[in-house]
């Protein structure tokens, strides 16, 4: 089998390359992946000289890059290539737009004339928008995004949708909760707030910190990727949680409890524009047809994330530079 893993270099691609090359050894991974930002080889040094792995540097969004990518052939494509936080979709909109939308399309319309197997596009659960105290997302549930990170997702998801109908394509969509666990870039909640603790730096937490997101930790959600793979039906959607809703409060004290750090760190800045108040997925669509439920527990997940972070502090500190410095300084001060 040949698979094509768009944005293979990010968090969850990467890890999801390390967990099919260990489950599938005799699949053959092509990462096609632009290196933004967020892209880092680094992930992928433990399989780089695997003869099953192969690089393929290129952007989803340019016609020649995918033109080029689509002379080789492939079984099955899963998109997880976008631009993914939040808080940047608030400088730079149109990016967002580019790469999450048009760049799918793309994909979409060679995979098609290629005659794809299957196409999996990996989504989240922001594009359902706000919920409050009580109640879940179901997969039908009315699309509501409220950041332009996740109106780009939400377009993209019906663009999907668009090619299934009309083409007949074997599209499959999965939106997911907030993933952590290792190599996730240090602006997320989780490690953003491991690594600024670490350095006994304050850890922002917007508004009353009591958001809550429903967490999942990154192996599970690469399991739940490659069940999808395997046994999901053409033009389904599937929610994938963890069962964990947290506070982001509650994340932050866990998080200072487990590397031993004083709460005096917490620093409470001006809240998110649009900030969502809560996610919280019903899975029972996954978990009932294909068999599907979360293993890791919360608190172990954390433990296992903390202590990657302890164990990788190079290949953190190698990326708090440069263009992250910028980002944090534009997006921090005005916050506080
Ligand atoms: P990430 O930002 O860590 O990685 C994104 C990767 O895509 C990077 O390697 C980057 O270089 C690459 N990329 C960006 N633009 C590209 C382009 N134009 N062409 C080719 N490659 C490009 O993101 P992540 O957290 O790993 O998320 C992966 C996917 O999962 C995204 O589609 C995201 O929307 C979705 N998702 C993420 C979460 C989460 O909690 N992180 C939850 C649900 C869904
Ligand atoms: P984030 O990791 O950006 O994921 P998302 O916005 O996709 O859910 O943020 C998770 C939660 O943590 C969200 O409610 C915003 C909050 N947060 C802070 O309070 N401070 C921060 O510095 C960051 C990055 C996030």
């Amino acid at each position: 089998m040949k698979i094509m893993v768009t944005g293979g270099a990010g968090f969850i691609g990467s890890n999801f390359i390390h967990y099919i090359l260990k489950k599938r050894p005799d699949w053959e991974v092509t990462n096609f992946d632009s290196l933004t930002y967020a892209g880092n080889l680094a992930n992928l040094k433990d399989v780089e000289n695997n003869p099953n792995y192969k690089f393929v540097k290129g952007d989803i969004s340019d016609p020649d890059d995918v033109e080029r990518l689509f002379s080789s052939e492939y079984d099955f494509l899963i998109n997880f290539a976008a631009e993914s936080h939040v808080d940047r979709s608030l400088y730079n909109p149109g990016l967002f737009l580019k790469t999450n939308i048009l760049g799918t399309q793309l994909l979409l319309n060679y995979a098609l004339e290629k005659g794809i197997k299957r196409f999996l596009h990996v989504s989240t659960d922001e594009v359902y928008g706000s919920l409050g105290p009580d109640g879940y997302f179901g997969e039908s549930s009315p699309l509501a995004p409220n950041s332009p990170y996740a109106a780009s997702k939400a377009s993209a998801d019906m663009i999907c949708r668009s090619y299934y109908k009309t083409f007949d394509m074997p599209v499959i969509i999965t939106r997911a909760g907030n993933n952590y666990g290792p190599y996730q870039f240090p602006e997320k909640l989780i490690p953003f707030f491991i690594t600024r603790a670490l350095k006994n730096e304050p850890l922002p937490l917007y508004g009353d910190g009591l958001n809550v997101r429903d967490w999942l930790y990154v192996e599970d959600h690469c399991d739940a990727i490659f069940t999808v793979l395997e046994k999901g039906n053409f033009g389904e959607i599937y929610n994938i949680g963890g069962g964990n809703e947290k506070t982001n409060l509650e994340i932050t004290r866990l998080v200072l409890e487990t590397l031993n750090k004083p709460e005096s760190l917490i620093k409470y800045v001006k809240d998110r524009p649009g900030h969502d108040r809560r996610y919280a997925l019903d899975i029972n669509k996954i978990n009932s047809e294909l068999d599907w439920s979360p293993k890791m527990d919360f608190e172990t997940g954390i433990q296992k994330t903390v202590g990657w972070y302890l164990e990788n502090q190079k290949w953190w500190e190698d990326i708090l530079s440069g263009e992250y410095t910028r980002f944090y300084e534009l997006h921090y001060k005005e916050r506080s």
